[in-house]
């Protein structure tokens, strides 16, 4: 596609061998951009990239760096006709956050001035942001609305919080800047090929890949965090969306920011919630095996129940999920069973082979 007259443009995916950004690569080439990626490799894989070629026939132009490296990138601006950035590169770990604060918001807050710095200078004035619902907090009304008074209850949130606030500064400052802050609600599953998927480097934190990893064997019991939220079955409810629709969010946004929206914010979600055990049987019925699981006390910090309200993106950008949980489910097993141990299994050709989209 590259220099054709079909292609939209030259898009910039900092992060983009992670877990949202490796999806939005495949659908950023199926919708006729031109993604360049960068990462620093704290959380991707180069073994996503190979994947990506193998998925769609592109092979992706990578390079390593850090947004911390401002010069390192200014260079890439330098020799790329860069015209839209796709922002996720962030430490993501709501745990982790609250031990190590300032490394979360140097990494989140500092990397988000270069690349806005580097764009400045280069007039490059669209992005598209990775926010998540986490702003929301505590949500005491769901559905949740983007309007809803932004209350992040811990440091990771208010990295979203803060860099969504400077984004809207620059848009004020400038009327040819447009933003489209994107706030996930809860991303899972995989690429239907399961080629390619979430792979965390260490025991998850996010309960799918840990139902995964339980079912097949790695881990020896899921434990759900409490029984006794004011829900049909105790647990908590969440509004798991399709790694792959929340990758099509990204180009919806692309395709609407030329139109010069100035700010805003989309929630992406399904509008529906399921509960953590829900997620354990429809698992448990795609791996075709009970996953084990007790009930121990509550997380300390979650919320019972959240699910967005996603009316809004529907309407703007003619954007809505169309995965549902058996799809999420079966992907995301998928990826599991045919990556046990995610990217660090050795490129197997008779896997590649026997690759088929359904
Ligand atoms: C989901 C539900 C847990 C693990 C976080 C961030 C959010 C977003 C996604 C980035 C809850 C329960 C979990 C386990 C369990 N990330 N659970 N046992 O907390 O909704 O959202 O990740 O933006 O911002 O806050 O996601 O997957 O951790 O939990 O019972 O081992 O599963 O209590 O009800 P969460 P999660």
């Amino acid at each position: 596609n590259i220099g054709s007259e079909t292609s939209k443009g030259y898009v910039l995916v900092t992060g983009g061998a992670g877990y949202i950004g490796s999806h939005t690569v495949v659908e950023l080439i199926n919708a006729n951009y031109v993604p360049i990626v960068i990462d620093n490799l704290n959380n991707g894989y180069v073994e996503a990239l190979n994947r990506i070629e193998v998925i769609t026939g592109f092979r992706v132009e990578f390079h390593k760096i850090d947004l911390m490296n401002e010069v390192a990138l200014s260079q890439l601006f330098d020799i790329r006709p860069i015209t839209m950035v796709i922002h996720f590169a962030g430490y993501k770990s709501v745990t982790e956050s609250v031990s190590k604060p300032l490394s979360y918001y140097d990494n989140n807050i500092t990397g988000t001035l270069n690349l806005l710095k580097v764009m400045q200078a280069h007039n490059v004035k669209n992005i598209v942001f990775s926010s998540s619902a986490n702003v929301y907090g505590n949500a005491e009304t769901v559905p949740i609305t983007e309007d809803l008074r932004h209350a992040a209850t811990n440091p990771y949130g208010r990295t979203k919080m803060f860099v969504e606030a400077i984004l809207k500064d620059q848009c004020i400052s400038d009327a040819e800047w447009n933003c489209i802050l994107l706030r996930y609600f809860n991303p899972v599953g995989a690429h239907p090929s399961g080629l390619i998927g979430e792979d965390p480097h260490d025991i998850p934190n996010n309960l799918v890949p840990y139902i995964t990893q339980t079912a097949i064997g790695k881990r020896e019991f899921l434990s759900v965090f409490g029984g006794d939220y004011e829900t049909p079955d105790g647990t908590g409810i969440r509004d798991f969306i399709h790694v792959v629709d929340l990758a099509r969010g990204h180009i919806a946004a692309l395709d609407h920011i030329s139109k010069n929206p100035g700010c805003v914010a989309y929630n992406l979600g399904t509008g529906r919630g399921y509960s953590v055990l829900e997620m354990v049987a429809a698992i448990g019925r795609a791996a075709g095996k009970d996953v084990p699981y007790k009930i121990v006390d509550r997380r300390p910090g979650d919320i019972g129940v959240s699910y967005a309200d996603p009316s809004k993106a529907q309407r703007e950008l003619g954007w809505k999920a169309v995965y549902n949980q058996n799809d999420m489910c079966e992907h995301a097993w998928k990826w599991q069973s045919m990556n046990p141990n995610g990217y660090r299994d050795a490129i197997n050709n008779e896997l590649y082979g026997a690759f088929r989209i359904h």
